[in-house]
């Protein structure tokens, strides 16, 4: 069935019920703590995998990481550092590159983030190692024949304000989300699936991962690097992305909870959207324009978003306790900002019975007035974007909740 043109209209979206995160499969109320940990944190986990975006395997035993580079940058401003995480003796490999505040006293905080057309796409420093892996056909980013050229070097450096990040005394971490998984539907044959596909698999199961899982995976494999390096502080390292990324960053902060703090920058349709309320991108929509995204139990939601047993304020949930952003762009209706919104206060129960409380406010806020307290939420003027101001927030953020070892 081909999916409806996306809805706009608040007036239209459907009557709806979400599940309720504090109430167990077996009907039980969950009234504290231990019980959230023990049972229904695991049990809506569980959910997650099995119908959204699929299991998600453990480090593999044949890692290893090398230092490819390191260096003085920005003026002596940072030091830099690019490491190879090899996830098997000859098979794919995931180039992380940091950034490091030049004149930090101790292991500092850290923002962790997958880019989408490479790390030498994130600042014009000739010493990144341009990236040979396949890329999306963007010729405005320097994309040619799916492949990056020296014209991509910095082209997307709006996205990462590297120096206010270095100035606050947090270092950046980021890789190439097509390091792990390139971004398309060919069955799953390149990239990481292939390491753990078991005698004769050659197609991740129904309730296995997809693309999504594959690169918040990756997010871990940088969790397990950045806890060797005595440079940083492996309790304060923040998981952060844009869109797709977004949705990436909410999974991987809710299935390692070593992060310490989550954000996620418009990540809309199976990130912080509700599916519910089928208000621009729908799962319909979603999972036609990219198989390859989810995995593939999803599918039986298309069109059924009420058959759920769960929906996507219970993702932000299993972030609770630790701190949350929810960011939406006022032209972003496709990611259904008020949705995103909803999902977050939708979350406070996780919140209030762990002791903190979610959002500070039940009201949807005016345009560029971020709210914050253990979860903060901001619609900001403009479209779809990772901009400076999303930094400046995220950058607040951090420092309320970050700020001591
Ligand atoms: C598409 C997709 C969104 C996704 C976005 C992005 O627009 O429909 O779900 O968030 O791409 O990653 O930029």
């Amino acid at each position: 069935m081909t999916p409806a043109k996306a809805n706009y209209d608040e007036d239209k979206i459907p009557q709806y019920e979400l599940p309720d995160p504090l109430i167990a499969a077996n009907g039980e109320l969950v009234t504290n703590p231990a019980a959230w940990d023990k049972k229904r944190r695991p049990e809506i986990l569980q959910l997650f995998k099995t119908h959204v975006y699929g299991q998600m395997p453990g480090p593999l035993p044949d890692m290893r990481y090398s230092i490819t580079e390191e260096g003085e940058a920005l003026e002596g401003r940072a030091r830099r550092r690019q490491i190879r995480v090899h996830f098997s003796a000859d098979g794919p490999y995931m180039d992380l590159l940091l950034y490091l505040p030049a004149a930090a006293p101790g292991p500092v905080p850290v923002f962790l983030g997958l880019n989408f057309f490479g790390n030498h796409t994130i600042e014009p420093d000739p010493a990144i190692v341009l990236s040979t892996q396949w890329m999306r056909p963007e010729a405005e980013n320097g994309i040619v024949d799916n492949r990056a050229t020296n014209q991509s070097r910095g082209c997307l450096t709006q996205r990462w304000p590297i120096t206010n990040i270095l100035a606050r005394g947090y270092g950046l971490a980021t890789a190439y989300y097509g390091d792990l998984d390139p971004d398309f539907d060919d069955g799953y044959q390149n990239g990481i699936h292939p390491l753990f596909y078991k005698k004769n698999q050659d197609h991740p199961a129904a309730d296995e991962w997809g693309a999504i899982g594959a690169w918040a995976w990756g997010l871990s494999r940088a969790m397990d690097y950045l806890q060797t390096d005595a440079d940083i502080d492996p309790d304060r390292v923040a998981v952060l992305g844009l869109s797709r990324l977004g949705k990436t960053a909410l999974w991987a902060g809710a299935c390692d909870q070593r992060f310490a703090l989550v954000i996620s920058n418009e990540s809309g349709c199976g990130g912080a959207a509700l599916s519910r309320r089928r208000y621009g991108e729908t799962v319909a929509h979603i999972n036609q324009a990219f198989p390859h995204w989810f995995c593939d139990n999803f599918r039986q939601y298309n069109h059924h978003e009420n058959d759920l047993p769960l929906d996507q304020h219970m993702l932000l949930g299993l972030i609770a306790p630790r701190p949350l952003y929810v960011a939406s762009a006022l032209e972003d209706r496709s990611c259904d900002p008020r949705g995103e919104f909803l999902a977050a206060l939708a979350a406070n129960p996780v919140y209030q019975l762990l002791g903190f409380d979610g959002l500070p406010t039940d009201q949807f806020p005016g345009v560029d007035q971020p709210v914050m307290d253990q979860i903060g939420y901001h619609i900001r003027s403009g479209g779809h974007d990772l901009t400076e101001y999303d930094w400046a927030q995220y950058l607040d953020f951090a420092d309320r909740h970050l700020s001591t070892p």
